[in-house]
């Protein structure tokens, strides 16, 4: 095509640039943004809290979950001497559920395949699976999904693309590669990864799907889009972590609570219960229950989702010290459920000593306080007037006084709410403030 003038360069420059822009977005998921990807990723943002839980056959040793083959701790032969001993015999899907309902979790994530390639559903693809390799001899994702769902929470299925067990995959351990570069053997492990996709999208419509295992490929080898778009063409409101190579809906920080609120808009801290995603009987080093809460009220205050993981032993039961944090959360969560589900992200750092939401209409503030908050909170940078303050979950009426602020000056003041020890929280306080208009800060 001739340029003719300056007028039409200009056009085509800004056509040129759409089209570059477009490309991009339809190529790079959007990781925020959209009004459709904002109504797709609403339950999640509301939920604040998931189960995380990696259960497999590494919990019969009480090992490394598939690292510690690939590691080379443990050879291959003997880890998957495993198989012979995860048992499920008091698996309970029915009680795992009233405790993660409990807990105030809306969403569960299940490692259906970790990358050891043991599949706890009946898949048809590979023998290496509860039902055909384990003294279990049943689909142990079913019954959990089908509990999930009665319960109203969110099913979300962890799935591993690398599989170190697969003859078709190139890695083995660390040390063991079976192919570098072979096109066909690559494609018969792709057909493999996909047919399992294709299972478990059938069998169990995931709301999420959480992938993991995609560092050791590039997004093209992955087929990344591909995957992506096969999970929304047959679920066009299914949310697909960050671990599809890039071609995720959410960030998944791991084991790394953020210490600025993360440029994602949305986002989802791992974090185990010990230091172990699997169960580990030597692990003693458990965070209280109260720590949790703290770093929880962290993360939602940051506006993001906790997905805390438990481990089940081999047979399905799962550890005490786990079932506590579960049941304190559950306290905590249910006493001060309006200062958490459906919120947002709360005030700027520096305007607060600790983690704050806001309502979704942007005229409720919470405050979030470990201990007696030295007895008398302090607030600055918001311009609002203070309707009403009071403990969330107990209903007490706090003192509020408000220092700063003359009457020719436009800046915020500092506010001063004083907090009776009756009203404490032994984990954590809450205090509701209902602002006069929408939240205004310096
Ligand atoms: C890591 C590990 C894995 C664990 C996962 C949970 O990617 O590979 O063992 O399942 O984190 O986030």
């Amino acid at each position: 095509m001739r340029v003719s003038c300056p007028m039409s360069t200009r056009a085509l420059l800004a056509v040129a640039l759409f089209l570059s822009v477009a490309g991009q977005a339809s190529a790079q998921p959007e990781m925020s943004a959209s009004p459709a990807a904002n109504e797709r990723m609403k339950w999640f943002a509301d939920a604040k809290l998931g189960i995380f839980i990696h259960w497999g056959i590494y919990a019969v040793n009480g090992i490394d979950e598939s690292w510690s083959f690939y590691n080379e701790l443990i050879s291959y032969d003997d880890y998957m001497k495993q198989l012979g001993g995860f048992n499920a015999a008091s698996y309970d899907p029915d009680a795992w559920v009233r405790l993660i309902k409990g807990s105030g979790a809306r969403y569960a994530v299940l490692t259906s395949k970790h990358h050891d390639g043991v599949a706890l559903w009946d898949t048809k693809l590979s023998r290496l699976n509860a039902v055909d390799t384990t003294p279990a001899q049943r689909d142990l994702v079913k019954p959990f999904v089908k509990e999930l769902r009665r319960a109203g929470l969110k099913v979300g299925l962890y799935y591993s693309l690398l599989d170190w067990s697969h003859p078709d995959y190139p890695n083995h351990t660390k040390t063991i590669k079976r192919y570098t570069d072979d096109p066909e053997r690559w494609e018969r492990f792709m057909q493999f990864n996909l047919g399992q996709m294709t299972e478990l999208q059938k069998e169990f419509r995931p709301d999420l799907w959480w992938f993991d295992g995609d560092w050791e490929q590039s997004a093209e080898k992955w087929r990344a889009p591909e995957i992506r778009q096969r999970i929304l063409d047959r679920n066009p409101s299914a949310i697909i972590n960050s671990r599809l190579a890039g071609y995720g809906d959410y960030g998944t920080p791991e084991q790394g609570l953020p210490s600025r609120r993360p440029a994602e808009k949305y986002w989802e801290l791992c974090m185990t219960i010990n230091d172990s995603w699997g169960y580990q009987g030597n692990d003693r080093n458990y965070k209280s229950p109260s720590q949790v809460v703290r770093i929880f009220a962290e993360c939602i205050g940051m506006g993001g989702n906790l997905l805390l993981d438990i481990g089940p032993k081999a047979d399905g039961t799962i550890p005490a010290e786990q079932v506590e944090v579960l049941r304190e959360l559950g306290r905590w969560t249910s006493k001060h459920s309006q200062a958490i589900y459906g919120t947002v992200a709360g005030l700027p750092e520096g305007f607060f000593a600790g983690p704050s939401t806001l309502s979704a209409d942007s005229t409720m503030l919470y405050l979030f306080f470990p201990g007696n908050g030295g007895g008398e909170l302090m607030l600055g940078g918001v311009k609002n007037h203070i309707n009403k303050a009071f403990i969330v979950g107990n209903g007490t009426n706090l003192e509020v006084k408000e220092y700063l602020r003359p009457y020719w000056s436009s800046h915020a003041g500092v506010y001063f709410i004083k907090v009776p020890e009756e009203a404490l929280d032994k984990t954590m306080t809450v205090i509701g403030i209902s602002l006069e208009g929408k939240l205004i800060t310096e």
